[in-house]
């Protein structure tokens, strides 16, 4: 549709755009200029005229209990993880945003096929919220599923500002008598160095030799290690993980949170034995992947980041940071501890399920399920409904993702945020990804706005996702359809990697 002149979505479409490319004199000014020579062309969707589900989001410094430790932070209604914020398919969401914060923040909605002008990426697709001001946030989230909302300024999202997002399917059967929650995190705020700290100490480092940084506390970097002091630069003994081929994380964080809780007092969910229970597992850490497992459990794979998948079993399953998996499972009688591991870093979450009488397991106790069979994405099979249908790709671009730990530096095709070229395409095309991982880390890459699917070794179409782990020497191929115009951000979300720079996107306008 073409926004006509009374339509408001369109005048405050160009106003921010306008504002925007006032603001900010980068190449992100030549795409706003693009986008303001044809600001009737970006496409609005619009949901039915029903029902709409109003939630207010106050960003504002807090002072929060993690079960112990009391820690300061920024958090969304003075709570961590912030409220859940749930929707039904298809029908509107205002959600009322103010910023108490010291700093502008913005919210983007993690995984929503959203129109661009709700994505939440300052100086691209709104400006920032100042702080003491608000921004109304209204979309109709087009498909069901489990997702996170959270800011897109700076490194927030390694404070308390996340929030989990659940999008109801009005069709769907819900067989199951409970519904669990499950948000991980990696926490440092408060306690440790605070996330700017941790980035001035990883980038502090910049062609010098490893250990040359500031050292803090609870962080563990590359150089650490007893085989890295001899002046190689890479990598460190500790925090290597098979799963994700090779280095695991640079960040060593003091706590790991299940719902904003330390294991040693962990959320419990309380139901009967025989309970059928959808778990819905969100990993809103900003550099720590997990690998999930439930004691005396194995665990039904139903949903990938949202979408359906072949349900499949598994022992645990591997989430890279901004993934979401939905699985389901009968409980059984007793107590049993739900393990998030920080994958390759030592530490971990949990949370308890209790059906019946039974002694609580240590803290340290680890599931033999962790060891057992890990799904991972590769191997999740589209549904019917979920699959992607056969297309060649009218566009094929190689992501390219390099980067070194001295200098602390992370690219895509060779280049930063603010110096990338963006992938341009045009409306209604098939979009084929080569992520090309020649870096020594896995990173988990992320596309605003879009569900693609996962292709597997035969070109099939797998499981459709927004966020892809791309491991050390590997590719990972992906293929979307250009059906939302804007100017979507495409990044690694290790939020340390994107800060950095490790971010472009893809744009393209046009009805
Ligand atoms: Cu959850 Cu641009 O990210
Ligand atoms: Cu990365």
């Amino acid at each position: 549709m073409t926004p006509g002149a009374d339509d408001p979505d369109a005048w405050s479409r160009r106003r921010f755009l306008r504002a925007g490319a006032a603001l900010v004199a980068t190449p992100v000014a030549a795409r706003l200029a693009h986008a303001l020579g044809a600001p009737a062309g970006l496409r609005v969707r619009r949901g039915g005229a029903a029902t709409a589900t109003s939630v207010e989001l106050r960003a504002a410094p807090a002072t929060v209990d993690l079960g112990g430790p009391i820690v300061d932070t920024w958090a969304y209604g003075g709570a961590v993880p912030g409220p859940l914020v749930r929707v039904t398919a298809g029908q509107p969401l205002v959600a009322v945003v103010e910023n108490a914060l010291p700093e502008p923040t913005t919210i983007h909605w993690h995984g929503i096929a959203l129109p661009f002008d709700m994505d939440g990426v300052p100086g691209v697709s709104q400006d920032p919220i100042a702080p003491g001001g608000s921004f109304t946030y209204r979309f109709s989230p087009p498909a069901a599923g489990t997702y996170f909302l959270h800011p897109h300024v700076g490194l927030q999202l390694d404070r308390a500002l996340y929030a989990p997002l659940v999008v109801d399917d009005p069709g769907e059967p819900g067989a199951y008598d409970e519904e669990w929650i499950v948000v991980l995190d990696d926490w440092t705020d408060g306690v440790g160095p605070s996330p700017d700290a941790i980035l001035a100490s990883l980038t502090a480092g910049a062609g010098g030799s490893p250990g040359t940084g500031m050292q803090m506390p609870g962080m563990s970097m590359p150089g650490d290690g007893p085989a890295a002091t001899g002046g190689g630069s890479m990598p460190m003994v500790h925090g290597t993980s098979a799963l994700l081929g090779g280095h695991a994380g640079d960040v060593r964080y003091p706590y790991y949170l299940v719902n904003g809780r330390v294991a040693t007092a962990p959320t419990t969910l309380r139901t009967r034995p025989g309970a059928r229970v959808r778990l819905r597992v969100v990993n809103a850490g900003a550099e720590t992947a997990f690998r999930v497992a439930l004691g005396g459990h194995r665990l039904r794979v139903t949903h990938a980041d949202g979408a359906e998948v072949e349900p499949v079993a598994a022992d645990a399953v591997l989430l890279g940071m901004g993934e979401r998996v939905d699985a389901t499972f009968t409980a059984g009688d007793g107590v049993f501890p739900l393990v998030a591991l920080a994958e390759g870093k030592g530490g971990a979450a949990r949370a308890l399920l209790r059906t019946g009488s039974g002694r609580v397991p240590p803290a340290s106790s680890r599931p033999r399920e962790l060891g057992g069979r890990v799904l991972t994405a590769p191997s999740l099979r589209p549904t019917a409904s979920s699959r992607l249908h056969t297309r060649r790709p009218d566009r094929d671009f190689r992501v390219v993702l390099r980067g070194s730990h001295h200098p602390y530096r992370w690219t895509i095709n060779g280049r930063t945020y603010g110096k990338d070229s963006p992938f341009v395409v045009d409306i209604g095309e098939r979009v084929r990804l080569d992520f090309v991982n020649r870096s020594p880390m896995f990173h988990p890459m992320h596309l605003h706005g879009h569900s693609f699917a996962v292709l597997d070794r035969a070109q099939r179409a797998g499981a459709r996702k927004d966020t892809v782990i791309v491991r050390p020497g590997e590719t990972v191929r992906v293929d979307f359809d250009a059906d939302n115009s804007g100017d979507w951000m495409l990044h690694c979300h290790n939020a340390y990697h994107q800060e950095v720079g490790m971010m472009t996107s893809v744009y393209y306008s046009g009805a």
